[in-house]
């Protein structure tokens, strides 16, 4: 078997799982139909994106731990905000998948160690929209997670990427990824610069 058909199998075991809890529950008439439905919506969804965040942490150690770090910081603000339960999913999600398009960047390139050149970093920069378009092609919920993962580099004068927006433009769960991710990146070991 190999790789992509490895990943597509896994991919498939959380909404196997879901379909056969829905089965459960409704024949127990513990659950109406569309509830049933919406659980299994929800379940393969966040089984998906739980996967996701292993595929991250099986490609690269680091980054795979750093994305945990974000979902605990981000959920610790989310929960200081009193955002709603689907913030949170959104938020959640996000942070844990945020730098999966560094899945589609050259290994020496995302842990060199000092600094990247320029041809180096406008190829690292790419893993913004490469983690969009991945999470896209799993469509639904994860569609809606792909813009906050696009735009987790923004910053708020305009001078961020990829796409140079500012302020309030930039989507509000994409900014408080933003800050966590800086804040865990400077206070950990990375490959390319160590701690603050
Ligand atoms: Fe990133």
């Amino acid at each position: 078997m190999n790789f992509i058909t490895q990943i597509l199998v896994l991919l498939a075991i959380p909404v196997l799982n879901a379909s056969l809890a829905m089965l459960l529950a409704y024949r127990g008439h513990t659950l109406t139909v569309a509830e049933a439905a919406q659980e299994v919506y929800d379940d393969a969804y966040r089984g998906t994106a739980l996967l996701l965040g292993d595929v991250v942490e099986a490609d690269d150690t680091y980054t795979g731990e750093h994305c945990k770090d974000v979902v605990h910081l981000a959920l610790d603000v989310a929960r200081e905000l009193k955002l709603d339960g689907e913030q949170q999913r959104t938020l959640e999600f996000g942070a844990l998948l945020h730098d999966i398009g560094k899945i589609a960047v050259p290994k020496e390139i995302v842990n060199k160690p000092g600094k990247l050149d320029p041809q180096e970093w406008e190829i690292i920069k790419t893993h913004t929209v490469e983690g969009q378009r991945m999470l896209e092609r799993v469509g639904g919920f994860m569609g809606n997670v792909g813009q906050i993962v696009r735009s987790h580099h923004e910053r708020w004068d305009g001078h961020g990427y990829p796409d140079g927006l500012a302020g309030a433009e930039i989507p509000f769960a994409a900014r408080i990824i933003s800050c966590c991710d800086a804040f865990n990146a400077m206070t950990t070991d990375r490959p390319s610069t160590g701690t603050l």
